[in-house]
């Protein structure tokens, strides 16, 4: 496969559990080198079992993963020098300071004691731990311990980052702080990262592309700008009674209409003006004898796109 450029690559990815599990379905990535990229996707899409094949925890079933050009099953310790890997589920030890945690990292890794003492200082600043260095972590708040395994992720000054789930549990204002370490990451180095997530502001907020990840696929993959604005410029959404194709297909006819989806009972109508179109629709469902119990007016989000796809609210998962 050809990897020019490109941090990370994938073909036909897959991993099999056992019979009924098929935790990740064939996925091809082609991310460029510098990019932040987005899996987003509810609980269960396969979003971790993808980052444990490209970290080389776990061996895929079939199908090829390359990490700047390195095949992560043939060459699985050349990739593991050139990645960090942060998880999902945090594991300190709680007897360790934050300083001891990142020293114990750092030898495993066999980087020598000058370096380590002057790498250690530099992500504990980095990461807003230089205070609380010496602190047992178990006395660190989540937020804290989020921190610190960003800064053991960093130790090896990564080529590529993955970040599993890096905000999960978080409070708003240490979530944010988060995002902020991550774009100065990309900005200042060289650095990929690929983090997962179910929170869409999360993959609005950071990612250059986002991969919409569900039942073990991609499903749709782009910039967050080119996933929301295919959904037209703004959204209607429509709750009600009656017969809803008959009215789906009245409502297509107006013009300004830009796109009608239906799945679980939601009608959503992407229009060039919320606040203009909303009459037009409500006269529209009246004509059609379609009750209307509920709607309402939005910019749409990659939430939308997520129900587009999959026919499933993201957040109801
Ligand atoms: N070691 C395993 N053995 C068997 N099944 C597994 C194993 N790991 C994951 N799975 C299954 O694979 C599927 C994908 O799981 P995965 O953890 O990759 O999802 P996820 O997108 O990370 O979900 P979450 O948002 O909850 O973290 C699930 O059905 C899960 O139950
Ligand atoms: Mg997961």
């Amino acid at each position: 496969m050809n990897t020019n450029g490109m941090a990370i690559s994938t073909r036909g990815l897959v991993k099999r559990f056992d019979e009924e599990v098929l935790a990740v379905d064939s996925i091809d990535l082609s991310i460029p080198v510098n990019t932040i990229y987005a899996l987003l996707g509810p609980n269960g899409a396969g979003k971790t079992t993808t980052v444990s094949m490209l970290t080389t925890l776990v061996e895929p079933t079939s199908g090829q993963a390359q990490i700047s050009g390195l095949d992560v099953v043939q060459q699985a310790d050349k990739v593991r020098q050139r990645i960090g890997v942060t998880f999902q589920e945090i594991v300190l030890d709680p007897d360790l300071t934050g300083r001891e945690s990142l020293d114990f990292h750092a030898r495993l890794y066999g980087i020598g004691k000058a370096e380590r003492l002057a790498k250690i200082d530099e992500l504990l600043k980095l990461v807003e731990l230089d205070e609380a260095a010496d602190r047992r972590t178990n006395t660190y708040s989540g937020g804290m311990k989020r921190r610190l395994e960003l800064a053991r992720g960093l130790i090896t000054s990564p080529e590529v980052l993955f970040l599993d789930e890096p905000t999960q549990g978080l409070d708003p204002q240490n979530r944010t702080n988060i995002w902020q370490y991550i774009r100065n990451l990309k900005a200042d180095t060289n650095m990929t990262l690929l983090l997962t997530t179910h929170y869409m502001d999360e993959a609005e907020a950071l990612a250059d592309r986002v991969g919409i990840m569900d039942q073990g696929k991609i499903v749709v993959e782009g910039t967050p700008a080119e996933l929301v604005d295919q959904m037209g410029s703004d959204n209607i959404r429509v709750v009600g009674r009656g017969n809803s194709d008959a009215f789906c297909e009245k409502v297509k006819t107006l013009s300004n209409v830009e796109t009608v989806n239906k799945s679980n009972g939601i009608i959503q109508v992407g229009v060039d003006s919320g606040n203009r179109r909303l009459v037009e629709i409500v006269e529209m469902a009246n004509d059609s004898g379609f009750g209307i119990e509920d709607i309402s007016v939005s910019k749409p989000s990659l939430g939308d796109v997520f129900l587009k796809y999959t026919g499933r609210q993201l957040r109801d998962i």
